[in-house]
């Protein structure tokens, strides 16, 4: 795999535009097999997450094209109704094919999903949901199965709003004899999204990005057409690096109102931030401000996906600032690689605490996770001397032009090794 090598120091000046969202494209994949016919989508990332997802589609008898960033799926033609192991254990959103393939197949196995090492990871949101509308499901062995005994909706409550058990649940419903009422679901952008999509297959949502999602279930989805919405992880990611390089960074093909929590807190540490209705402009301060407190949360709070590029950032204030990880146990892990290019982070439990340093310097370093490599890859831009990030497997699933996007911002950074 190769490496990511770059000569820090370089002020970003320049404009980018920002690609669709892994996270609004996933599910909106494994939702595609809800419809009797063929889905296009468009505005598709080059994610090893996305191919992951159509290699799961053509597994299971989806016929796929894809030209450019369109993905067409045709899944008149499904045939098998389990997924293997291998497949699964790519990547943890594989999980909501659970959802689709139960309601169209009346059956689904697959093994427990992989995913980014953030702590544990289970599935028990996703089961319950599907359990209150009528599906079976049994677990053993790390392999789950389902089967629609009385697949009749109902009313599911979610303690905490996870993200990808609410649109498994809003995919399984859609289908199911009868009207579901969640309440307390996710409102990230990527569920209203979702919603959007299913309501063009033929779905009847209502709700999404509010407290109450109510799904009237219907006999058949067909196939629609749809753009995903811009990455609001990826664009929060490129101001981090404009803020970093005391930078004028602006993000094109983006959604302000996405990242409001994100470009509030930039506003707090000194940049001034300017947008419209699709585009972001930062210019960096002479010096970062310290954060007293930040803490990730669930939408419309900061996000714990830009957790670990704001540590980054924060590494160069003027003063100490603490950052609360609320969403994931084990999210810390870049902190020890930022700490090898000169940053002085301490953490204890979810809690990280960031003395300012004057000036990071480059070394060689591990991405362990997507984000945290992302924030390495940030932290290089801005050391002097020369950084190299390896495990950029890790980086590949998330962000589809990192390198060549700073490329075009003026940074000094290139692809090293083997592809
Ligand atoms: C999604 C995003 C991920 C983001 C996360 C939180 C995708 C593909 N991934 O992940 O980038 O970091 O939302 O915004 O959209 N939990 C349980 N039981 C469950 C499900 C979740 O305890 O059944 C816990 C998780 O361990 C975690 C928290 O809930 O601590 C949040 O998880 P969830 O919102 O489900 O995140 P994902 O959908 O996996």
């Amino acid at each position: 795999m190769y490496q990511i090598e770059i000569a820090g120091g370089r002020r970003l000046a320049g404009s980018v535009p920002v690609h669709g969202a892994k996270n609004s494209v996933l599910p909106i994949l494994a939702a595609t097999v809800l419809g009797n016919g063929t889905s296009v989508i468009h505005g598709c990332p080059n994610l090893d997450d996305v191919d992951s997802s159509c290699e799961i589609l053509e597994y299971i008898g989806c016929n796929i094209k894809r030209e450019g960033s369109t993905i067409c799926v045709d899944a008149s033609t499904i045939g098998k109704s389990c997924i293997p192991e291998e497949m699964m254990h790519k990547m943890r959103s594989s999980i909501t094919f659970l959802g689709s393939m139960t309601a169209r197949l009346g059956t689904a196995e697959m093994g427990t999903p992989g995913g980014c090492e953030l702590g544990p990871r289970p599935i028990d949101l996703h089961i319950q949901a599907l359990e209150k509308i009528g599906v079976a499901v049994k677990e053993r062995c790390g392999r789950v199965e389902t089967r629609c005994d009385s697949f009749v909706g109902g009313e599911v409550h979610f303690d905490f709003p996870s993200v990808g058990a609410t649109e498994n649940i809003m995919m399984a419903a859609s289908l199911a004899r009868g009207e579901t009422v969640i309440t307390n679901p996710a409102k990230e952008p990527e569920i209203c999204d979702l919603q959007a999509f299913l309501n063009k297959m033929g779905a009847k949502i209502s709700g999404a990005g509010t407290d109450c999602i109510v799904i009237e279930g219907v006999p058949v989805l067909h196939g629609a057409e749809h753009r995903v919405i811009p990455d609001r992880i990826v664009a929060a990611t490129y101001l981090c690096a404009g803020i970093m390089t005391g930078g004028t960074v602006e993000l094109t093909e983006t959604n302000p109102e996405h990242i409001h929590a994100v470009t509030a807190v930039l506003r707090d540490m000194g940049a001034s931030i300017y947008t419209n209705k699709h585009a972001v402009l930062l210019y960096a301060p002479q010096r970062i401000k310290p954060i007293k407190l930040l803490r990730t949360m669930p939408y419309p709070g900061f996000p714990t996906d830009a957790q670990a590029m704001m540590t980054a950032a924060l590494t160069l204030a003027d003063g100490t600032s603490m950052i609360e990880e609320n969403i994931f146990e084990n999210r810390f892990r870049h902190a020890a690689e930022l700490s090898k290019m000169g940053a002085d982070i301490t953490t204890r439990g979810n809690v990280a605490v960031i003395r300012g340093v004057k000036r990071l310097v480059g070394a060689p370093v591990t991405a362990m996770e997507l984000r945290g490599g992302a924030a390495l890859v940030l932290a290089g831009l801005c050391a002097e001397g020369i950084s190299t990030v390896s495990g950029t497997s890790h980086i590949d699933r998330g962000y589809g032009s990192l390198v060549e996007d700073m490329q075009s911002l003026g940074a000094e950074i290139r692809k090293i090794g083997k592809a």
